[in-house]
């Protein structure tokens, strides 16, 4: 039996739908070395109303990414061309999740990544070396050990380079000659040294806007990239949505069975598009939170609240406990966030629960808990 574990990657995740994708593609044009057409990498990201027929079997295609559909369909473009791509945005946008889905379906490889710190360097990006087999043998291909952007000029596979405005900008320049040139020397190969890239290569870059910033990029770098900026989600029932979604997955994947509760979720996205946008629905101007207020941590508050119905309670999403994760969430950058969380209550909250009763009224009355 196979070892179970925490986190799989996207083309296991999805291997089922891949696999029928792969079959429902034929005959649709494709770029060279690409395991799906354009087509069917858009169907696999935003998923179809119908299930799909594939050989005789009809497969449901789930959505993955809800927002922009034509911000899904633009980076496909750009990948099939010879730029790069660069998603950026704020912090919890799927930046990394559609890169991972886009690498799962065009190369059937997400984990061939980079992953940007401060203490990234060039041999992380390209390659490195044995020393053992060096010293023996001296300089050869059997001595060099490849990085991701190696690996994937060698494969014809895409690169994943998550938060690159994290590394030095020198070192994110290493990528200017081989995003134009299409060709990596490791000069200590000699004559041999020279590695042509294989159609299907290309990079996909992602970049917090909260980060250092893309500011700091070479322009001679930004200019071998299409940015594509990804918003957080504009509308609250699908933020909802995607928490329910999501948390499904994640409780699913840990046993839990306890049934998701709606109006919790509605409770949650509400309160993190209200903050995130600083105007609630009946006009209250609201502070925005240092914080970072994305779908995401919305996710992990929804999913904590859970879990402690689930090991500690009896299986219902209580309010005040609601509250206290959200607490968790948000008191990170500042004292002066609880103070806005507060503000949110005491005017927007509790018009709700004035107007609405039920479940807007518990969350109301907890927030005692904002301490
Ligand atoms: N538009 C969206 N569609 C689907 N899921 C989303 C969306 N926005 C955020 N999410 C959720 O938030 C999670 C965090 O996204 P992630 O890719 O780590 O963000 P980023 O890399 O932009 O910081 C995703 O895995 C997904 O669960
Ligand atoms: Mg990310």
């Amino acid at each position: 039996m196979e070892h179970a574990i925490l986190r799989p990657q996207a083309e296991r995740r999805y291997q089922e739908e891949l696999a029928a994708l792969r079959v429902w593609d034929q005959g649709n044009r494709k770029p060279e070395n690409w395991l799906l057409s354009p087509k069917a990498v858009r169907l696999f990201i935003l998923g179809s109303s119908q299930p799909v027929d594939c050989g005789g079997q009809a497969v449901t295609i789930r959505k993955k990414y809800l927002g922009n559909d034509a911000l899904v369909e633009r980076c496909i473009i750009t990948l099939a061309g010879n730029r790069g791509l660069m998603l950026v945005g704020e912090p919890g946008t799927a930046k990394t999740m559609l890169s991972e889905l886009l690498s799962a379906a065009i190369s059937g490889c997400s984990t061939n990544t980079v992953q940007g710190t401060a203490g990234t360097t060039e041999d992380m990006i390209k390659y490195s070396w044995n020393y053992a087999l060096l010293l023996a043998n001296g300089p050869s291909r059997q001595a060099l050990v490849p990085a991701p952007l190696y690996v994937g000029m060698e494969k014809g596979i895409l690169t994943r380079f998550e938060e690159i405005t994290r590394t030095p900008a020198e070192v994110q320049d290493s990528l200017i000659s081989v995003l134009s040139d299409k060709v990596l020397n490791s000069p200590e190969l000699g004559d041999d040294g020279l590695l042509f890239a294989r159609p299907g290569f290309n990079v996909i870059g992602t970049a917090n806007t909260r980060d250092k910033g893309v500011n700091e990029m070479s322009s001679a770098l930004k200019r071998r990239f299409n940015f594509e900026t990804v918003q957080p989600v504009g509308d609250v029932a699908l933020e909802k949505q995607i928490i329910l979604n999501e948390v499904g997955a994640l409780a699913a994947a840990a046993g839990i069975t306890q049934p998701l509760d709606e109006e919790a979720a509605e409770l949650l996205a509400t309160t993190y598009h209200e903050l995130r946008e600083g105007v609630s629905a009946e006009g209250h101007r609201l502070e925005r939170p240092a914080a970072v207020m994305s779908t995401a941590e919305a996710v992990s508050v929804y999913y904590q609240t859970m879990m402690t119905a689930w090991y500690y309670g009896d299986g219902r999403m209580d309010a005040g406990c609601l509250v206290e994760h959200l607490v968790g969430a948000v008191a990170k950058e500042s004292d002066e966030d609880m103070g806005k969380i507060e503000g949110y209550f005491s005017t927007a909250v509790r018009d709700k629960a004035r107007r609405e009763g039920g479940a807007w009224t518990r969350y109301y009355e907890a927030r005692s808990r904002l301490k």
